[in-house]
């Protein structure tokens, strides 16, 4: 692995396609990612798109099919800001692959998740604008890169019901932080699904479609699938395994990390949480004895309902090894699982154990 050296402070796991993420220690020095930390997850090429001639195609079961320009886009509808965490189903993979191997994955630390001010036209006044027809039930999303998926060329894809595309956070998103879309994030246009797994939030979007089934697309039909444990890649059944779609409750320590040396007295302890929709995170706890006693975090920073929040909280600790825990409460008063153990799928998604990072005290 190398550290991407100029712009972007990224841990590059692949060089082709790109998939990055950064450091640790990067990940919550501000509540807003900047470009140079926000992890970048791709699946084919960068493709490079001249805004002049880029047309969104918007095709099924609408009343008007269309080819829009980015400037007919935009006079559709008041631009609409969303601040909303990208979180990627493998974060946190590296955890389930100390388990069990999981072959052809990226072995993904706590960083592939990173918060943005999203700016764009709301996915529904589109809709509306086209008029959509009775039995659609879905609406599927093509980007313009290219990926090899089991050694075919295909444009990744993905898709969502009806009604979550109806939400007014759902966009059509050019900026991000202020700024146009970098070329790695979806330059000029891209879809962002706040409260779902960055999978569906389509980057380089080409087409919007409107069908009476969920996507066909192999990263939707094939992929992003939640299967038990024992199911392999051989064995897996793929029409009955379960689309990923809402982010589940998750807490990670980004300082100190894993491995690192600390001074022994009062330490900081800091990091990020994230919930599923509906249902905020309201506690964080830190254990420095196994689990036995929890001490509640501060939630120092949080934007409720699609964000992150950030979290510390200063601990007295005594020289020699030391294991920090950290596990996150929803307002459903539900909390994280004890044991990565229990969570081992072969694909490595969705992994929201107890985060434990092992420090030294001298
Ligand atoms: N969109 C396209 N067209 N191609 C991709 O490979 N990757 C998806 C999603 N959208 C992807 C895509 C995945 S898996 C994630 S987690 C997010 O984009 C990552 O967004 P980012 O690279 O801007 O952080």
């Amino acid at each position: 692995m190398t550290i991407r050296p100029i712009k972007l402070q990224l841990l590059v796991h692949q060089e082709q396609p790109l998939n990055a993420e950064p450091p640790g220690d990067l990940l919550c020095q501000s509540f807003l990612t900047p470009r140079q930390h926000f992890f970048i997850r791709t699946h084919g090429s960068i493709p490079a798109v001249n805004p002049a001639s880029y047309r969104l195609l918007i095709t099924g079961l609408v009343q008007r099919k269309q080819g829009l320009s980015l400037n007919e886009l935009r006079s559709m509808s008041p631009t609409h800001t969303v601040t909303a965490t990208l979180e990627c189903a493998g974060n946190r993979r590296d955890e389930l692959m100390a388990v069990k191997p999981i072959r052809g994955e990226v072995p993904w630390r706590a960083g592939v998740i990173g918060t943005a001010n999203w700016r764009g036209i709301p996915l529904r006044e589109v809709l509306q604008a086209v008029g959509v027809e009775a039995g659609a039930r879905y609406v599927a999303f093509t980007g313009l890169d290219e990926a090899q998926f089991e050694g075919e060329k295909v444009h990744f894809g993905s898709s969502i019901a009806l009604e979550k595309a109806f939400s007014p956070e759902v966009l059509l998103a050019y900026e991000m932080n202020g700024e146009p879309l970098a070329p790695e994030h979806g330059f000029p246009l891209r879809v962002i699904v706040p409260g779902y797994i960055g999978a569906r939030s389509v980057k380089w979007l080409r087409e919007i479609t409107l069908q009476e089934h969920a996507s066909t697309n192999p990263y939707q039909a094939r992929d992003y699938k939640l299967f038990p444990p024992e199911i392999t890649a051989r064995t897996a059944d793929w029409s009955r395994g379960k689309a990923i779609e809402n982010l589940i409750l998750n807490a990670a320590i980004t300082t100190p990390q894993e491995g690192e040396t600390v001074a022994a007295g009062p330490t900081r302890i800091q990091g990020y949480a994230i919930s599923g929709e509906g249902a905020p995170v309201e506690r964080v706890e830190l254990s420095v004895d196994g689990g036995k006693t929890w001490t509640t975090d501060k939630i120092v920073e949080r934007a409720d309902p699609f964000a992150w929040c950030f979290w510390e909280v200063m601990v007295a600790l005594s020289p020699g090894d030391c294991q920090v825990i950290v596990r996150a409460w929803d307002a459903s008063k539900r909390t994280q699982p004890e044991d990565v153990r229990q969570l081992w799928n072969f694909k490595g998604y969705m992994n929201n154990a107890w985060h434990r990072v092992n420090i030294h005290v001298s």
